[in-house]
């Protein structure tokens, strides 16, 4: 089996900042609350864009990056829960705005926030029985758009964005060893689809979710250095879903990860979803912390409930 790296990677976040004062004035939470409880300060919220624009950015960001033109992609997957059309298809809709061939498969993947490491082992597979050796894998989310403003529970933690990685697969390279697993739940985190009678707004049982986390994070750590036969010590650095800064606070403290291995910017952003995970490597990447050869440990868990872990190498 051939294996895929990182070659470049993009991002498109919307313009306006929504900041935790911002929130107290529509529900009933405080900036000391929301920092101390999740690392939140801010988060990007549409207004002007759409699902489409940012995925379009950030993908057009990633080619760029990578030197890949689009005629030279074999597969585009856009992890996601809230396209801008059911169908189309997000990635449908990515074919058109980037002129990707036509003769490749598009699609969109649903496993929320842990969207992206599901796509990412997707393409692999994909481009394993591919002749092209290029893949586009995008995570996008407009949360905000499903959120609930009268739940200050879950109001305050999610923001939209939408991050992609050109990958490229090689004979010789390594497998990314993907984890991944889920649990049918429709309980702790749910967001309704074409049911009658429910608007489909994102509710969830947030301390319960925190505990399936806590837990999650180590099984996919311990499963993918295990699998990819490699140490804590081997990795480069250990990329989390941006959930709860607590949640990645205490994995790093459980594997005595230095600060210097890993990073926040859930501050920034909140609760991106499927767009977290990308959006720490891009920023990474332009940040210089993350290169050629790096060894990149990545964790994701969400609504599913899905979790997933993988070791990534950037070309
Ligand atoms: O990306 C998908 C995966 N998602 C996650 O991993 C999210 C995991 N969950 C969490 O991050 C945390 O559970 C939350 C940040 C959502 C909530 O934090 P918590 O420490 O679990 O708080 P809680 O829900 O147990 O609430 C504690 C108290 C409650 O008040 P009482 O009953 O103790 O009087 C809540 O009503 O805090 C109250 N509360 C708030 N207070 C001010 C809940 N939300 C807020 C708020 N502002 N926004």
């Amino acid at each position: 089996m051939k294996g895929i790296k990182i070659k470049g990677t993009g991002r498109c976040v919307p313009e306006k900042t929504v900041t935790n004062a911002d929130l107290a004035a529509i529900v009933d939470t405080s900036d000391a609350w929301i920092t101390s409880r999740t690392g939140i300060h801010r988060r990007r919220h549409c207004r002007g864009e759409t699902h489409t624009s940012l995925c379009a950015g950030a993908a057009r960001a990633a080619l760029k990056k990578a030197g890949v033109p689009p005629e030279e992609i074999g597969a585009c997957i856009v992890a996601t829960v809230t396209a801008d059309t059911l169908v189309p298809s997000a990635a449908c809709t990515l074919q058109r705005e980037l002129g990707l061939p036509q003769d490749i498969p598009c699609f969109d993947l649903n496993a929320a926030c842990t969207g992206f490491l599901f796509a990412l082992h997707t393409m692999e597979c994909l481009l394993n029985a591919s002749p092209r050796k290029f893949g586009l894998v995008v995570g996008a989310d407009t949360l905000s758009r499903i959120t609930n403003w009268e739940d200050r529970g879950t109001c305050i933690l999610f923001g939209d964005g939408a991050a992609a990685a050109v990958v490229e697969c090689r004979e010789g390279w390594s497998s990314i060893g993907a984890e991944l697993g889920c649990h049918g739940d429709d309980r702790l985190l749910r967001v309704p689809g074409v049911e009658t009678g429910h608007r489909s707004l994102i509710s969830m049982e947030g301390t319960r979710v925190f505990k399936f986390a806590v837990e999650a994070v180590p099984w996919c750590i311990d499963r993918v250095l295990a699998r990819t036969g490699r140490t804590v010590e081997d990795v480069d650095f250990f990329v989390f879903h941006q959930a709860n800064a607590r949640i990645i606070d205490l994995a790093a403290r459980k594997y005595r990860i230095p600060q210097s291995k890993y990073y926040k910017n859930i501050g920034e952003y909140g609760n991106t979803s499927a767009a977290s995970i990308p959006l720490v490597l891009s920023e990474l990447a332009d940040l210089g912390r993350v290169g050629p050869g790096s060894l990149v440990l990545t964790v994701g868990f969400g609504g599913g409930l899905t979790w997933g872990g993988a070791m990534l190498e950037f070309a």
